[in-house]
């Protein structure tokens, strides 16, 4: 596929260029094959910078604009029929929240500290693979976005740019998210490098096993017949072909996370890995637990955006149990349909203490670049400042449980 270079094509232009596939058009407006992803269902308004995008979905629909319907294809997709995906940001809705008027909030301070590291407020950016496919700052810009915002970067092992140069361009500590593969030597390989890399944790991906329904990707697939070569090398999908795995003999992989990944997985990785260890994609408190005691310094209440498993689960829904079983004694992260500051909020106050955002960053990055990644943090971060405010919670550490109720609307 040819590189659509944002710098050299306006991005009109590249709209100009998908209104050539009327296919896509006519039929994302109507079709009911499509998926239930409202990026699909809705026209984006006209913007052209920005500073001028109002909220995060506002971005989701200026990237459909901006993408080749493959890319935003495999961005977009759930897998089976969408639905836990869709849940996944809908179930904030379950709950709303208890505003507390008495309360001084002339001082606001939304930082916190993570793993014992100070963070402007407690979002960051969740791992997300090849990302040259949305944009040609690729990684790059989100990782500049991250620096100007000071925001954690989980950068994904099937970045389509190596990690060292997104460290540098982030200037910080990674965390370095971990698809372990079905052979060690190579799951050592990527830990060796991140390690000497500088990145402070490995963030091991579990629930992403092999063979998973992304209906909405094939569909959008289908009406794109453009041939990948420059995207993918040899036209290849493979997560042990990227950038992070390269120089490591991955002749004997044949999976990107093993099939076996048990306690005593868990307890093998921990003795390898000197930082923090963090569990991604926990959704019950029983493996919480587990976690928790084979060695782990932080979980992640994730489903992969609802791309694994058609569960029906949203992550919100799963966040009290994990919080519970946890109790306390590591940090609890939470991703999956982010979208406003206060899912940020009601996140924090059923237990997280910290949110990823996957999809928007890309929104932004899709769309703008850089600075679309910047708008994405600094309309959250203004979100949750203000529903901080109107909550009476001028701290992170004053959002508690009492603030969150279950709604009666479900
Ligand atoms: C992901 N996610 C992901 N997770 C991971 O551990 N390693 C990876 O390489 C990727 N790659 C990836 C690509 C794309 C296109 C998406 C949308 C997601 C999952 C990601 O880290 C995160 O869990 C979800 O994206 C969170 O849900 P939202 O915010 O996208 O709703």
């Amino acid at each position: 596929m040819r590189n659509f270079g944002v710098r050299n094509v306006t991005r009109r232009a590249v709209l100009g260029g998908l209104a050539a596939l009327p296919a896509l058009a006519a039929r994302s407006l109507a079709a009911p094959v499509l998926p239930p992803s409202r990026a699909f269902l809705r026209l984006p308004p006209s913007i052209t910078a920005a500073s001028q995008v109002l909220n995060v979905s506002e971005f989701e629909a200026l990237a459909r604009e901006a993408l080749p319907p493959a890319h935003f294809g495999y961005l977009a997709t759930g897998v089976d029929d969408d639905q836990t995906l869709a849940r996944n940001h809908d179930a904030f809705s379950h709950y709303e929240i208890r505003a507390h008027r008495f309360v001084d909030v002339s001082r606001l301070d939304m930082s916190c500290s993570v793993f014992g590291v100070d963070w402007p407020s407690p979002i960051y950016l969740s791992a997300i693979g090849g990302m040259r496919a949305f944009h040609p700052e690729a990684e790059i810009g989100v990782a500049r976005a991250a620096a100007s915002r000071s925001v954690q970067v989980m950068l994904s092992s099937a970045s389509s740019i190596s990690m060292e140069s997104i460290r540098d361009a982030r200037g910080a500590p990674l965390w370095q998210q971990l698809y372990a593969t079905d052979d060690w030597a190579v799951a050592e390989g990527v830990v060796r490098r991140a390690e000497h890399a500088g990145c402070t944790a490995i963030a091991l991906t579990v629930d992403n096993r092999a063979g998973r329904n992304n209906e909405t990707l094939m569909r959008a697939m289908r009406i794109d017949s453009r041939t990948c070569t420059e995207c993918h090398a040899n036209n290849s999908h493979e997560v042990w072909r990227k950038a992070n795995y390269a120089g490591l003999d991955v002749a004997r992989v044949t999976a990107h996370t093993p099939l076996d990944i048990t306690p005593a997985y868990l307890d093998r990785l921990r003795a390898r890995v000197a930082g923090k260890l963090i569990i991604k994609g926990i959704v019950t408190g029983e493996d919480a637990a587990l976690a928790v005691e084979h060695g782990a310094d932080g979980i992640v209440v994730s489903n992969h955006g609802g791309r694994d498993e058609e569960t029906l689960r949203a992550t919100i829904d799963c966040l009290p149990e994990v919080a519970a079983a946890v109790r306390g004694r590591v940090p609890v992260l939470l991703d999956g349909g982010v979208r406003r500051g206060t899912d940020v909020f009601k996140a924090l106050a059923l237990g997280a203490t910290a949110v990823g955002i996957g999809r928007p960053q890309v929104w932004g990055l899709a769309a703008f670049g850089q600075s679309g990644v910047e708008a994405v943090i600094d309309i959250l971060n203004r979100e949750l400042a203000q529903i901080m405010r109107q909550a009476g919670t001028p701290t992170i550490a004053s959002i508690t449980r009492e603030f969150v109720t279950a709604s009666t609307w479900r």
